[in-house]
């Protein structure tokens, strides 16, 4: 069993989750994910590593609750304890000094970013974040970011924070802000991965998304998580999630994620919370 150190909301609907796993802690790298069952009966959940700490044993997620089983994860309370922590699964981010590399995330992904961020500074690159949510108030870890980056610009749909507007306008930004990234590495939901990678196809600067497919084993068994990229059939949990956005076929991607749409809204109606749920992010 893995107790739980820290479960809270720190944005509406976006919750802290600290466990201790000292095997997953001592090996985590940025970019990794863990599979965690709230409880025996749960579904297996792939969540990304945000942070950790190996002398503590301790590593850190960022989920949002988006159905039955994340809601189970966002009742836990400190000192509990939940039967599966399983990781660190993936391939971590590719890390070398690629020059400028200009991070993009929103909703979990900002969680996630932070050790990639993080890590590129480490390596000598010169780290710009670009974080984005509907509106200023579901913004957060700015101050985490900004130890480790050169800026952390805001892009918000109502313009509370930062540029106002969503993805499409990474092309405009990265002029109003001069930067010219040799790299771009997005985390986050499906459309902010999609979306820019689109923009950032016809200007020609590399874009490594970290896919969020639907996963069951989350080590390779099952096929249940794979996609094409580039032509050619992958599983996200063991030859990713990090892809070459430009070559990901996104179609298809959607289509997949949103095949148990029905199924997944089973839970939300038993628990009368079902005109919330929006099948998908
Ligand atoms: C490698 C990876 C890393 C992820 N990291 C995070 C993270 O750090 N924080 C976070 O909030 N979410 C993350 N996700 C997504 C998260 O796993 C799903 O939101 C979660 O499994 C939904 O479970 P649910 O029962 O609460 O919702 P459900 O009602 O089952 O589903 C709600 C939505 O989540 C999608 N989904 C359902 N099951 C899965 C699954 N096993 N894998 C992926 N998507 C699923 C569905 O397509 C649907 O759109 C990650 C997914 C992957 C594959
Ligand atoms: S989750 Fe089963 S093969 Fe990837």
């Amino acid at each position: 069993m893995y107790r739980v150190i820290e479960r809270r909301m720190i944005v509406p609907n976006l919750h802290e989750f600290i466990v201790e796993a000292p095997a997953v802690a001592e090996s985590v790298e940025a970019g990794n994910f863990v599979i965690v069952r709230p409880d025996e009966f749960g579904e297996r959940t792939p969540l990304s590593v945000a942070d950790w700490d190996r002398e503590a044993g301790t590593v850190t997620s960022i989920f949002m609750q988006v159905g039955g089983s994340t809601a189970k994860l966002a009742a836990l309370k400190p000192g509990d304890t939940i039967p599966t922590y399983a990781g660190p699964l993936g391939k971590e981010t590719e890390i070398e000094n690629f020059g400028t590399v200009l991070c993009v995330a929103g909703c979990y992904g900002i969680g996630s970013i932070y050790p990639v961020a993080r890590a590129l500074k480490a390596a000598g690159n010169k780290v710009h974040a670009l974080i984005e949510a509907r509106s200023s108030f579901l913004l957060y870890w700015e101050d985490k970011l900004e130890e480790v980056c050169e800026s952390v610009v805001s892009l918000t749909r109502d313009g509370t924070a930062g540029y106002k507007g969503h993805i499409p306008r990474l092309d405009e930004i990265l002029t109003l802000e001069k930067i010219k990234p040799d790299l771009i590495i997005v985390n986050g939901c499906t459309f902010v991965m999609m979306k820019a990678s689109k923009v950032t196809q016809p200007l020609g600067i590399k874009t490594i998304v970290n896919m969020n497919p639907i996963m069951i084993d989350g080590t390779g068994m099952c096929g249940v998580c794979r996609l094409t990229v580039g032509g050619e059939t992958k599983f996200a949990c063991v030859d990713g999630p990090d892809f070459d956005g430009h070559a990901v076929d996104w179609e298809e991607f959607l289509k997949r994620r949103q095949t148990y749409n029905p199924e997944e809204t089973q839970p939300l109606r038993k628990s009368g919370c079902a005109s919330r749920h929006s099948g998908g992010r």
